[in-house]
């Protein structure tokens, strides 16, 4: 077990380069399941949760090249259909290899994730989005078994919610089903573009992807081929560093983003007070004062990103002013607040929403990462407080962040990366 040791005070200043999303990438690994042959996948971020896709497409029985910023799947012909619970609970997003496996497989045994630290990770939209197009699931000791042995049929499938993964489940099973599915009220976000543009690009039909409604004219199974794709860039590792900035009262270039898949979260520094620069390939975020506090309300895209919620907490901990941030995606997500108190942060919660009263200085504290958002808020909070802020349980961070220590000490900040002599297992 590793912490990180942040000595506060630093102003941030230079350039960083974002790779691709990891909410995608690990999307485009299990969508490669759906053509044989090998899929290179580019700007691919070197974290760990690329490792734990990989090992659970081994297991399925792909090959898998890992080289820096590149992955390259092999499918073979005979897949195994069983997604094991060791590999599933080191990774929640396993759970995409649902839709694919029953598109080719006609079957999927795939074990529950369970919830986390950022709250229940219910799968009934998936489920009954899979159903639509003839599925059958059950829930037997742990995993949910999915059954199509005629294969899958399209259908019109509304969601409750514009879930990522339910929609991107249903996506990816619906283009090798017989006829044409339309998925209603269907998630946005960049990443679901994303991966419709490899599945197009591997031979299906999608389109309305970005939009929400899709529809997929399913294709025989054997029209597929193997492709090779460029992963969109990380919006929210992008957003995080333009936090980074505006809370340092500094000036970063941050280069392979796109700004468009951030127009929210940019307009919020712009209330801030920071001068946000848009690029061809980038944007830079300039800050010269202390910000001020701006409301957030987290929605699916284009509202404002879940994801990007604890460092807009961190940067409003020390704002001139009070801000409300309304917490919609997900129940748990304020877990970290406790932590964000220990740096001596004014915030009162209610519910799904928090109040925050700026402050002028945090206070360095040690403090403990629940998961990768919250431990970059709480990085975030370390940079501009006084003193020394431990932050420990940095896998999670490794989980989002590639070289996140590096790239904070190239940019001017005071990061040790170091062994947690504290560290035991409970
Ligand atoms: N939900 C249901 N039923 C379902 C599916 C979802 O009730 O069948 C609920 C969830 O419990 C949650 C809400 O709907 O409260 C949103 O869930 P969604 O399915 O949209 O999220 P996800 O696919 O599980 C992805 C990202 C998250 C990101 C969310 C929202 C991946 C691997 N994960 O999760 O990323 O916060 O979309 O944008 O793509 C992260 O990167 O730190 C992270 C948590």
């Amino acid at each position: 077990m590793e912490r990180f040791r942040v000595t506060g005070g630093a102003r941030l200043a230079g350039e960083v380069r974002v790779d691709g999303a990891k909410n995608s990438v690990l999307k485009l690994m299990a969508a490669a399941l759906l053509a044989e042959g090998r899929t290179t996948l580019t700007n691919v971020p070197e974290i760990l949760d690329i490792d734990f896709m990989s090992a659970l497409l081994r297991r399925l029985g792909c090959e898998v090249e890992q080289r820096p910023g590149t992955v390259v799947i092999d499918v073979p012909a005979e897949l195994s259909h069983e997604a094991p619970y060791e590999l599933v609970r080191r990774l929640r997003a396993s759970i995409c290899v649902l839709g694919p496996l029953v598109a080719r497989l006609g079957r999927a045994k795939v074990a529950l994730p369970g919830g986390d630290n950022i709250g229940s990770r219910a799968l009934d939209m998936h489920i009954g989005g899979l159903a639509k197009l003839g599925a059958t699931s059950e829930s037997e000791h742990g995993y949910i078994i999915t059954e199509a042995p005629k294969g899958l049929t399209g259908a019109s499938v509304w969601l409750d919610f514009p879930s990522v993964g339910a929609t991107e489940n249903i996506l990816m099973a619906a283009v090798l089903a017989n006829g044409t599915t339309v998925i209603d009220n269907a998630a946005r976000e960049p990443e679901i573009v994303d991966l419709a543009d490899m599945l197009i690009q591997m031979g299906a039909k999608v389109s309305g992807a970005g939009t929400s409604t899709i529809e997929i004219e399913g294709v025989p199974a054997g029209s597929l081929s193997p492709t090779s794709h460029r992963t969109v860039p990380d919006r929210i590792v992008a957003g995080t560093w333009a936090v980074a900035a505006a809370m340092t009262r500094g000036d970063v270039t941050i280069l392979n983003a796109n700004p468009h898949h951030l127009e929210l979260p940019l307009d919020k520094l712009v209330t801030a007070g920071a001068d946000v620069e848009w690029m061809p390939d980038g944007f830079r975020v300039e800050m010269n004062r202390r910000p001020e506090a701006v409301d957030i309300m987290t929605l699916p895209y284009p509202g404002f990103p879940t994801d990007l919620q604890p460092a807009y907490i961190a940067l409003n901990t020390v704002a001139e002013g009070a801000a409300m941030v309304t917490e919609n995606i997900f129940e748990a997500r304020f877990m970290f607040i406790d932590e964000m108190v220990r740096l001596g942060a004014e915030i009162k919660t209610d519910g799904h929403h928090a109040v925050i009263r700026g402050r002028p200085h945090l206070s360095g504290a040690p403090v403990r990462s629940h998961d990768i958002r919250a431990g970059a808020g709480l990085v975030l909070a370390g940079l501009v407080a006084e003193g020394e802020t431990i932050v420990t349980d940095v896998h999670h961070i490794d989980r989002g962040y590639a070289d996140f220590v590096a790239q904070l000490n190239s940019l001017g900040a005071q990061v040790v990366r170091e062994p947690d002599p504290d560290h035991f297992h409970e």
